[in-house]
């Protein structure tokens, strides 16, 4: 195998990962590695984008990214839904901004004009240039599938089926009792966070540090390695915690366990999607981390409730759930300080604890290696 990445021998890497050694401190801050990782991984896979009710009706519209990629879901006027990369095939002008219903979609910058499915209407004085061929100049087609309430895309258009792509996660979902066409969408928090995309998704994958960071949060879940279960199965690492009996009928809303769900699940969907439920009432939370630069990330959750939850019920779920967000920011970004120090060139990870790190790491290797 050639070494792509100009570091490491890649076959000493995979050894050294398969050992229990992490992916090289320098991957957590190197410009090269990031463009590979857009190339080779977000570019790739699917990942989630927005809500299917914000494109209900023909000619609605929002535009999101898949990692570095500005997208713009549509359904178009035949109610087909479709996506394509939000960048003018002009000049690059974004070419929708935010969400609606339109029409057509006109660049802000020269007014070139794009009917609903993509193809390139009107190219204002474009008559005057001999040989000039509208066809030619389509918005770039992206891959776009629903999974409940949730759009997904894929920069590539050859993507295979995003429920392929699921494997074992709409299974798990449905064992947990949540019936996700009862969910409605309540709020997106968005916020910014000074590490690496992958700090960020290797800190959701284990409740190692659970005890230590997050009092709130083992004061009702049991974080016992021996009751807290990790399994990883293709693109899906999932993490199943079950409320303390302690916790249970105490009255407080978070993680009171009477509702539909009795156990909790965390499952992040390769690379950089995660999807939560709490116990409780009916609820599910998603989150997008994508890279904002190599020591950068940027990412929202979308807060999904059953309709009949009670206002102050979803507040206090929230509150919860963003007091864990702050306790794990203050440690990703840490860990980022750390490892962009170069003095400790691989962390050593515990397997029986961290093993779904393991398989993500993996899974950075072999595709960026690929
Ligand atoms: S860049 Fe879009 S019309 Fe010129
Ligand atoms: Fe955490």
């Amino acid at each position: 195998m050639g070494n792509a990445f100009g570091l490491t021998d890649t076959a000493d890497l995979r050894a050294a990962l398969a050992g229990g050694a992490t992916l090289p401190a320098d991957w957590y801050s190197d410009p090269t590695i990031l463009r590979l990782e857009q190339d080779r991984i977000f570019a790739r896979a699917w990942q989630y984008a927005g809500r299917a009710d914000q494109v209900a009706e023909p000619g609605d519209y929002f535009t999101s990214f898949a990692g570095h990629v500005p997208v713009i879901v549509v359904r178009d006027r035949s109610a087909e839904l479709r996506a394509f990369v939000n960048v003018c095939r002009h000049r690059g002008h974004l070419v929708a901004d935010g969400a609606g219903n339109r029409k057509s979609l006109q660049c802000p910058y020269h007014a070139w004009t794009y009917a609903l499915d993509g193809s390139l209407k009107k190219a204002p004085r474009s008559e005057r240039e001999p040989g000039f061929d509208r066809g030619g100049f389509s918005l770039l087609p992206v891959a776009v599938d629903t999974w409940g309430p949730l759009v997904f895309v894929s920069p590539d258009p050859e993507a295979g089926p995003l429920l392929e792509a699921l494997g074992p996660l709409p299974g798990l979902v449905a064992e947990s009792g949540l019936d996700l066409g009862l969910l409605r969408f309540r709020e997106r928090t968005e916020w910014e966070i000074a590490s690496n995309w992958k700090i960020a998704i290797e800190n959701y994958l284990e409740c190692y540090h659970c005890p230590v960071a997050h009092p709130g949060f083992s004061k009702v879940i049991d974080v016992d390695p021996d009751a807290y279960e990790l399994r990883a199965e293709g693109l899906v690492s999932s993490q199943f915690g079950t409320p303390k009996a302690s916790a249970k009928g105490n009255g407080k809303a978070p993680y009171d366990p009477t509702g539909v769900i009795a156990q909790a699940q965390y499952h992040l969907f390769w690379p950089n999607v995660t999807v939560n439920i709490d116990p409780g009432p009916g609820n599910m939370s998603v989150d997008v981390t994508r890279p904002a630069g190599p020591e950068r990330s940027a990412g929202f959750t979308d807060w999904f409730y059953y309709e009949d939850v009670p206002d102050e019920t979803v507040r206090q779920m929230m509150e919860f759930g963003t007091q864990v967000g702050r306790e794990d920011a203050a440690l990703v970004e840490s860990v980022q300080r750390g490892l962009a120090s170069g003095m400790v060139p691989h962390g050593r990870l515990l397997i029986s604890s961290e093993h779904l790190i393991q398989h993500f790491q993996r899974l950075v290797y072999e595709a960026l290696a690929s």
